[in-house]
Parts: C-alpha cells; structure tokens; sequence
C-alpha cells in the first residue's frame, strides 16, 4: 500500500522563476526540501485534484530523479494521471505539443535550456500552461509568492515507477503513462512539411551535418532525419542526450557550435548544418560556407513558409521580439502581413498565436517556431529550411542572398558580457535610463540619435502592459542598439547588446557584419559607457 506524507517544511529563499522557470545550480536544486517546496508551490497556485499533467525534460543529470519525485507529488497533490517520455525525456516542443494533443492540464518541463548540465552545473523546472506554453508572468508570480508562504508539501511514499518502461502504470491512484517521446512529435512534423520532397533531395546526394550537442533532440533527429527521411547513417552527431551533455555547452551559436562551423566552412562541407540546444528549442542553421543569423532565418522562413504544405495557406501574421532585427517586418510588410513586436520570450508569442494573429514568430536567440505548438522549435526550423531547400532546389548562399536583394538586408550582431558584478550593472542601467531623454539628436561620432527609449509592450490581446523590457536607441538611417539586462544567467548579471544597421543597394549586402556594425558598436560602448562601469572592453560572446 501507497501513503501519503505531508512532509513540515520552509520557505528557501531566491525560488523566483525567471521568463523561462526557475533554474539554480543543480546541487542548490538536489538540496533539502528545493525541489519539493517548488512543485508544491506550483500544485498550489494550478490545482492538481483531478487533472492531468505532461511530464520530461531534456535529460540533463538529476533529471531521472526530479521527475521520480515530481510524480510521487503529482499523486500525493490527487491528480489524476500524468503522461511522461520514456526515460522522462521530452524535448521541450514536444512536450508543448503533447499537452495540446492530450487537452491535458498543463506539464512541467525540467530543463535549463542551453545551460550546461552535470552535478555542478544548471539544472530548471517550468509549468506549461493547457495551450502548451510557458506560465505567464502573474502565474509564476504566484508561484514565486507560494514559495515564500510554503510550510508543507504532500509526497507519497512509493517505489520509483519504471520510467523505461512504455505503457501504463500505476502509482498510488494516480495513472502514468509513459509514451515514445518522439512519435507524436514526428507525427505532427508529417503533417506540416513535405516529406517526400525532403526524402528525395537525400535520395539525390544532398548532405546535411544535424549536431545536437549531445541534448535531447539526437533521438529525434535521428527518427526524423535518419530513419524518416532518409538521410545517410551519421548525419546526426552527438545524438545521445548525456547528463553533462558530453561537457559540451549545448547552445547552438557560432561559439558553442565551432565544430559544425569548422565543417561547414571547410574543404568537404555538406550542403546544409543545423545544431539545436539543450532542451530542443533553438536552432541554428548554416549554409556551405555561409552562416544564417537566426534573425535573417526568421525573415527567410516566412518569405517562403508556403512552400511547405502545413503554410501553404499563407501567414496570419508574423511576430519578433524587439531584439530581434527588423528583416522579417522587411518581409511582412512586402507579403502584406500584421507584423508585431514583442519583449524577449516565447511567452509573449502565445497570445498572438492562440488569437491567430500571427503564424511564425522568433527571437534572435536562436529561437524560430509557429502556432503548431507553443514554444519555440529547434527541428522545426530546420525542417521547414529543409523543405523550402527541397522545393526550391537551390543552395542556402543563393536564397539569402536573392532574400538580401529582394528586401535590404540588416546587418546584425548580439554581444553578450556575462558574469558582471550585479550592483555594477545596475548602475550603468540606472545612469543610461537617467540619460535617454536627453538623447535624442546628440551625435556619436556621425552617428545621430533619432529616438530613446525604454521598451514597453501592450499586449494586443488582452490589454496587458509589459514594462522596462530594454533600452533602444535608434539612428539615422536605420541603425539600432539595444541594451537589456539577461532573466536567464546563473551567474551575476549578463549584459546583452544588439546592434543592427539596415543597408539596401547591390554593393553593400555582403560586407562582413562585425565591421558593418563598427560605427553602431562605437556608439553604443560611448552612449552606455560600459568600459567605465564595467571594466569590460570586449564581449564573451559574440553571435
Ligand atoms: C534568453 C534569450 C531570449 C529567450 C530566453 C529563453 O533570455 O535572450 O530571447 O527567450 O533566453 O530561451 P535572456 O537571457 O536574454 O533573458
Ligand atoms: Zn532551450
């Protein structure tokens, strides 16, 4: 017989999730009472009697063990049945897509993203919403206020269940059901690309390198990309999702992702590359030779989603973050579409999508996705890259430079400061937003500002306001920078800047982009001054 505990407990300080759940170093989540006193707080503020819950994550350590005691709450907390990946490993699309398929409750999803996994390094939890995506601010407030006021939670004392295992089980009088964690996901990826297409591409010599970091979309590329679709044994590298992840840091950029850039611009590069992160949300995608920002992706995608039988209908709309470059507005307003801009994170896109205003949306984090499931999709991307490439029957040079020519390109480039003192970087934000309104017309070295501001969001559907969500300061011209403070880091304070500059005109599409940007970069370091306040000259990571 099964028993249900109600356990005395504490409140822990510093369980505030961020836009993408709460993610601490994996021995502050392995400590006493944190995980409990999380999963409790969030069956509190949504209910568990009754309900049905999706459950996984991307496989990073401690992630077995998270999930054996998220289920003995799930049962203790009386809900009714919970659908888990086998091995508890989803992807996090496909773990949206399987609370939508289901019309279950919600999910949570345990993952820190393209952190780095292992005893010492991140480990997450999120709550997904019924329409599969992430908990909006109000709802993790009160998570976050539940964590604060938590004196007990309530566990069963069972055995673990057999997560290997793919069928029903049983524990306490709750259900579990483990499931494939990739066929339904494969399945709605048939539904929306041209298989055949893609299939006889392979067949016909094209060569494609899929690098998923050793992270969770190695077996799904693999069915995908291998099995279904035909391409050569190999193709798919570092596919089995480990807990460390291999040691690898699964962010797919230039930096973290060097040995596909190496491949992709060496002497025997494949016709295509993509690498994904750690929980399969992003994407990055690389041409022979040639690399595609994620922001020009997104431009891309949309100009030619209707090559693809899942849009053939066309666009409702296409959606942004504010950082993310303007290409695909260039592409909107060419095609006639609404297109929107939103604050940094997928959870903004949701309301667009459940509207059904827009149809494609991303950041340039990496993160490109559509109203198919609600979170952004890594292997979505590159299937519908490898759909438009089937279709149109040219290289990926070729497409983004006939998109560069058709709509003006915009020059792009995030440098990220990471790990700054966090008092250091408040200050500078406190000096930059104290300077915006004196901002406008002063000139940096030719440079002249147009427009400053602090970002802020009215949400078109509801009416919500999001604000302080990042500094823009616009140029003559065209040319942009913006300065937002990461909600993701680990680690003191991140510091993004985004820089952009819109050229059009033969002869200026094919400069390289760090030195397009120099004149904006300038301007950004003077009008922050982020060597004063930092200490910092020179970026850790450029993309
Ligand atoms: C980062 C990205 C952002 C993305 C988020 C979750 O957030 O910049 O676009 O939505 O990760 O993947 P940040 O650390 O900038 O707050
Ligand atoms: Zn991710």
């Amino acid at each position: 017989m099964t028993q249900i505990t109600t356990v005395a407990t504490q409140p822990i300080a510093g369980q505030k999730p961020g836009t993408s759940g709460l993610r601490k170093k994996t021995p502050v989540f392995m400590g006493r009472h944190y995980l409990e006193n999380f999963v409790q707080s969030i069956f509190d503020v949504v209910g568990a009697a009754g309900k049905t819950f999706v459950l996984g994550g991307d496989g990073r350590y401690f992630n077995d063990r998270a999930a054996q005691v998220i289920l003995r709450m799930a049962a203790a907390n009386g809900a009714a049945r919970v659908i888990v990946g086998q091995g508890a490993i989803l992807s996090t699309p496909a773990a949206s897509h399987l609370i939508r398929l289901n019309k279950t409750d919600g999910g949570i999803i345990m993952s820190a993203s393209h952190n780095p996994g292992g005893p010492n390094e991140d480990f997450g939890v999120k709550f997904n919403m019924p329409n599969g995506g992430p908990a909006p601010e109000g709802m993790t407030e009160a998570m976050y206020k539940r964590t604060t006021e938590i004196t007990e939670y309530r566990m069963l004392e069972a055995q673990d269940v057999d997560l290997g295992a793919i069928g029903r089980h049983q524990l306490g009088s709750m259900v579990v059901d483990v499931v494939d964690p990739v066929s339904d996901y494969a399945a709605l990826m048939e539904t929306l690309f041209d298989f055949p297409a893609i299939r006889a591409m392979f067949a016909g010599g094209f060569r494609m390198r899929m690098d998923s970091m050793c992270a969770v979309t190695g077996p799904y590329a693999v069915e995908i990309l291998e099995n279904r679709l035909g391409a050569a044994k190999g193709t798919c590298v570092n596919a089995t999702p480990l807990p460390d992840f291999g040691g690898m840091h699964p962010d797919p950029n230039p930096t973290w992702a060097k040995a596909l850039m190496d491949e992709m611009f060496g002497p025997d590069a494949p016709d295509f590359g993509a690498a994904s992160d750690g929980d399969g949300d992003r994407n990055m995608v690389v041409g022979r030779g040639i690399y595609v920002s994620p922001s020009d992706s997104l431009a891309v995608l949309a100009a030619n989603a209707h090559l693809a039988p899942g849009y053939a209908k066309g666009l409702k709309g296409i959606a942004r973050s504010m950082p993310t470059s303007a290409a695909a507005d260039r592409v909107a307003e060419a095609l006639g579409l609404h297109h929107y801009e939103t604050p940094t994170g997928w959870k903004f896109f949701g309301n667009l999508l459940d509207a059904g205003k827009a149809t494609i949306c991303g950041e340039e984090s990496f993160g490109t996705g559509s109203d198919h499931v609600r979170e952004k999709d890594g292997l979505w991307a590159i299937l519908l890259w490898l759909n438009i490439l089937a279709v149109k029957q040219e290289s990926v040079a070729k497409i983004l430079h006939d998109h560069f020519h058709r709509f003006g390109r915009n020059y792009y480039s995030r440098h990220d400061f990471e790990a700054i003192d966090t008092a250091r970087a408040d200050a500078m934000f406190a000096d930059l937003r104290a300077a915006l309104p004196g901002l406008k017309g002063r000139d940096f070295d030719g440079m002249v500002v147009t427009h400053a501001d602090d970002f802020a969001y009215t949400d078109p559907v509801d009416g919500s306001v999001s604000t302080r969500q990042g500094v823009r300061v616009l140029f003559d011209g065209g040319s942009r920078a913006v300065f937002r403070l990461s909600g993701t880091g680990t680690e003191g304070a991140t510091l993004r800047l985004y820089l952009e500059r819109f050229v059009t005109g033969p002869d200026e599409l094919s400069e390289e982009p760090q030195s397009a940007l120099a004149p904006v970069i300038r301007a950004a370091h003077q009008i922050a001054a982020i060597a004063e306040h930092t200490g910092r000259t020179e970026p850790n990571v450029v993309t």
